[in-house]
C-alpha cells in the first residue's frame, strides 16, 4: 500500500485549450470561426469513438486532420487556406492559465502527475513542451501504444499497470464529461473540471467532485 498521491490529467480541453488554435487565426478563418472550432473538436472526438468501437484505429493526429477538413468544408464561410496554420497551432496549444502553478504545487506536495490522452505521442509531446509542462509531469501516457481510444477500459488501465496501483488510488481530472464517465466506470476517483458550466450527463457515472477549474484542486 503506497502513501503517494497520484494525479492524472486528460490533455485536450483539460490542460490545453483546444479552441485556442482557431482563436489565434479567427480573423483569417472568417465570421464563423467559433463554429469551425466546435465542429473540428466534435468530429475529432466522434471519429475516435467510432474507430474504437469498430477496432479500426488511426492515430489522433490523423483524426484531427480529417476533422479539420470536414469542419472547413461544412462551414461555407470558412477560409480553407488556414488549414496549415490551424494544424501548426494545434501542436502548440495554449494551456489554461492555472495549469503550471497547479502542477508545480502537486509536485511540491510529492504527488506523481501524468497525462492520459487520446493524443498521439508527437502531438502531445509538442504541446507539453511548448507550454513548458514537460518538467512538471512524471509521465505522458498516450493511448497510441494500445491502438484504441478512451473510453475503452484498457486505456485507463495503462495508468494502473504503469504505476502498479489500484484504480481508486488515482485522482483523475478531465473537463470532458464522457471521459469522466469512462474513468469512473474503471474505478478512478474523478474530478470533473466544468469550466463552462455544462449540464451534467452520464448520471449513473457521476464524478466525485465538480470543480470550476484546476486551481480548485489545490485549494479544496
Ligand atoms: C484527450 C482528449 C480527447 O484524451 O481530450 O486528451
Amino acid at each position: 500500500m503506497s502513501h503517494l498521491s497520484y494525479y492524472v490529467f486528460d490533455a485536450y480541453g483539460t490542460l490545453f485549450d483546444v479552441h485556442s488554435a482557431v482563436s489565434r487565426f479567427a480573423d483569417d478563418v472568417g465570421p464563423d470561426a467559433t463554429r469551425v472550432s466546435e465542429i473540428w473538436r466534435n468530429k475529432q472526438l466522434e471519429y475516435s469513438w467510432t474507430r474504437a468501437a469498430m477496432n479500426q484505429y488511426q492515430d489522433f493526429w490523423e483524426l484531427t486532420q480529417q476533422a479539420l477538413d470536414f469542419a472547413l468544408e461544412a462551414v461555407p464561410s470558412a477560409n480553407k487556406n488556414t488549414k496549415t496554420d490551424l494544424l501548426n497551432a494545434y501542436m502548440t496549444l495554449d494551456c489554461y492559465k492555472e495549469v503550471p502553478a497547479v502542477l508545480k504545487a502537486l509536485q511540491n506536495l510529492g504527488a506523481k502527475t501524468a497525462i492520459l490522452s487520446n493524443g498521439s505521442p508527437h502531438m502531445l509531446n509538442s504541446a507539453v513542451k511548448s507550454a513548458g509542462l514537460d518538467v512538471l509531469l512524471d509521465n505522458v501516457f498516450s493511448v497510441d501504444e494500445i491502438s484504441t481510444f478512451k473510453t475503452m477500459p484498457i486505456t485507463y488501465q495503462l495508468i494502473t499497470d504503469a504505476w502498479n496501483v489500484d484504480p481508486e488510488e488515482i485522482q483523475f481530472q478531465s473537463s470532458n464529461r464522457w471521459d469522466i464517465a469512462g474513468a469512473k466506470s474503471f474505478g478512478f476517483r474523478c474530478n470533473w473540471i466544468n469550466r463552462t458550466k455544462q449540464p451534467d450527463e452520464y448520471i449513473d457515472l457521476a464524478p466525485d467532485r465538480i470543480l470550476h477549474d484546476l486551481a480548485d484542486l489545490i485549494q479544496s
